[in-house]
């Protein structure tokens, strides 16, 4: 399942982001990537111990919490600390799958990666390409969002980032190990959730809302690894 999820983060959260991002030290973009996917990614990040990228972890680590859309989405175990990265100049990052565990440093936590997210910073009308290219069996999906806008992604899907020809692309990314490692049973929760959700406001007082609702907690007390 992709999920666009608008509005983590505030307009002001995210120009106060994009100017702490302004003072902090860019690294080359290799320095997480795996085997495979070191050979196509040409882009910059914030190390992921920089003051900077902790703080501003932080911020969106919080927004997140308060997010309805990504913890029914995501039925969040751990999430990865965000880190942030830059394309400008043509960099563009190839087709590749991301590693399937991630060890974070602070706090130190393995986190098994069934899902992506991609927290776009940049306004999109201030850069030309970037756009996030997911493949799933129904083809490719291109996106490029709003300032403070989030895909939501399997991580097991290829993907890829588009050369940015003109402006820089900052984005936050990260990455959630799920209570549900499979997408398909995230999918079918998340679905009936919002059905559950769009009953309980249409007919509040029917009998079915309870019962519903009994039938999507007794799925994840089945499915739930916790
Ligand atoms: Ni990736």
């Amino acid at each position: 399942m992709l999920l666009h999820i608008p509005d983590v983060l505030t307009p002001a959260q995210v120009r106060a982001c994009l100017d702490a991002l302004a003072k902090a030290a860019w690294a080359d973009g290799r320095i997480t990537a795996g085997f495979q996917s070191a050979q196509v990614k040409h882009n910059r990040q914030v190390p992921e111990d920089h003051p900077v990228a902790r703080a501003q972890g932080q911020v969106i680590l919080a927004a997140l919490e308060r997010t309805p859309l990504f913890v029914a989405g995501a039925l969040p175990q751990r999430v990865f600390p965000p880190l942030f990265n830059r394309y400008e100049g043509g960099e563009s990052f190839g087709t590749h799958v991301d590693n399937a565990i991630r060890q974070a440093r602070t706090p130190p936590m393995r986190v098994r990666t069934d899902l992506s997210a991609t927290l776009f910073l940049s306004p999109p009308d201030s850069y030309d390409g970037g756009e996030l290219v997911i493949e799933d069996r129904y083809g490719a999906h291109a996106a490029k969002l709003p300032a403070g806008h989030m895909l939501l992604y399997p991580a097991s899907s290829l993907h890829h980032v588009r050369p940015v020809t003109r402006g820089a692309r900052i984005a936050a990314f990260f990455w959630i190990q799920s209570m549900l490692r499979s997408d398909e049973q995230r999918t079918l929760l998340f679905d009936l959730d919002t059905a559950i959700q769009q009953l309980g406001r249409d007919v509040p007082d029917h009998a079915a809302v309870v019962q519903l609702t009994g039938v999507y907690h007794n799925l994840l007390r089945l499915w739930a690894e916790v």
